[in-house]
């Protein structure tokens, strides 16, 4: 990990695909998934193992994922929303599960028909169901946190009840936990607060970042993250993104913006910014009709902006 500062992670073929009601083709989603591998992105959700009846953007899910798995130096992540869907996962050698639970209760209800005490038990059964594998064969487990700092259905989501279902998540067994604003409700005074608790609960757990976009405020959310010393971060090619059970959910925050923002303060993320850019054409032809957003690519770099392995190397 020493050549990079901050870990980026590209959840548009999962928290952007899902939303879009066109089928994006199986080899137009590798496509995409190896040109922006070749970029230098070190991780990708590649898919949802979440039922096809349900989400049928995700039917090809396996082959997905097991054509990504064949990139080197790729971390290949997925969507777990219960055992099943990480039995359908660690099946494949998917590298890290991406669990997904609510920290609002009717978000939850809709998204995946459970109370929270009961995805907390979900958890603790992949968890276990982990612990059983050969070392080699273990993924990480992440226990994601979403509509953790805000909610369409709740309004304010109480700063204890994040603090509880992390701490809950944690004793479960999460290798990693991820805290998301799926709705982009957060500010960044908030976000620093929310980030700075849990972390001060659990000082030794790895927390990452899931920024919406929805009311302009995603990256000021990312620099009062890192502020909190958060350095793991997902955001999706062009802004696509929303959970199809969230009234008002929009995309994330733009993966080519969060690392042009990394690279201008000196933070090294692996990823070389132009190619970066050059990706999209594939978003671009295979939905027309979906808005793409992002300053890097409207303006492109900035006159003689040289990136950061080229200053560092100077
Ligand atoms: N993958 C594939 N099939 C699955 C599955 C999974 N992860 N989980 C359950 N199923 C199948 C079951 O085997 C069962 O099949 P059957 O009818 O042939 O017997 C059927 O789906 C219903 O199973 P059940 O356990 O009752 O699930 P459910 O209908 O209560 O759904 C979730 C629960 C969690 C699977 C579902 O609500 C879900 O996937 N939610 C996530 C939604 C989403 O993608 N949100 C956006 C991302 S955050
Ligand atoms: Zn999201």
């Amino acid at each position: 990990m020493s050549d990079r500062d901050v870990t980026v992670c590209e959840v548009g073929l999962r928290d952007g695909l899902q939303m879009v009601n066109t089928f994006f083709p199986t080899d137009e989603k590798l496509a995409w998934i190896r040109a922006e591998a070749a970029t230098g992105m070190p991780q990708i959700e590649v898919t949802s193992f979440v039922p096809p009846k349900l989400v049928p953007q995700f039917v090809d899910a396996a082959e997905v994922a097991s054509a990504a798995l064949q990139i080197p130096g790729l971390s290949v992540v997925g969507l777990v929303p219960n055992l099943k869907g990480a039995q359908r996962a660690v099946e494949l050698g998917v590298h890290k599960l991406n669990f997904v639970m609510s920290v609002s209760k009717t978000h939850n209800l809709k998204n995946v028909r459970r109370e929270r005490e009961e995805s907390v038990a979900d958890f603790a059964r992949i968890a276990e169901m982990l612990r059983e594998l050969p070392a080699e064969r273990r993924p990480i487990l992440c226990g994601g946190l979403s509509t953790a700092l805000g909610c369409s259905y709740e309004g304010e989501i109480p700063l204890d009840d994040i603090r509880r279902f992390a701490v809950m998540l944690a004793e479960a067994g999460a290798d990693e936990l991820m805290i998301a604003d799926t709705v982009g409700y957060a500010n960044p005074a908030q976000v620093r607060k929310a980030f700075t608790a849990v972390q001060a609960d659990l000082p030794n757990m790895k927390l990452g970042a899931h920024f919406h976009d929805t009311r302009g405020l995603g990256l000021a959310n990312v620099t009062a993250a890192l502020e909190a010393g958060v350095r793991q971060f997902d955001a999706s090619l062009a802004g696509l993104g929303g959970c199809p059970f969230a009234p008002g959910a929009t995309g994330n925050i733009v993966m080519e913006d969060l690392c042009f923002l990394l690279d201008s303060m000196g933070m090294r993320t692996g990823v070389d910014l132009e190619r970066l850019v050059e990706v999209r054409e594939i978003v671009a032809r295979n939905l027309p009709d979906t808005p793409m957003y992002g300053g890097l690519a409207r303006a492109g770099l900035p006159r003689n902006y040289r990136p950061l392995v080229q200053r560092a190397a100077a």
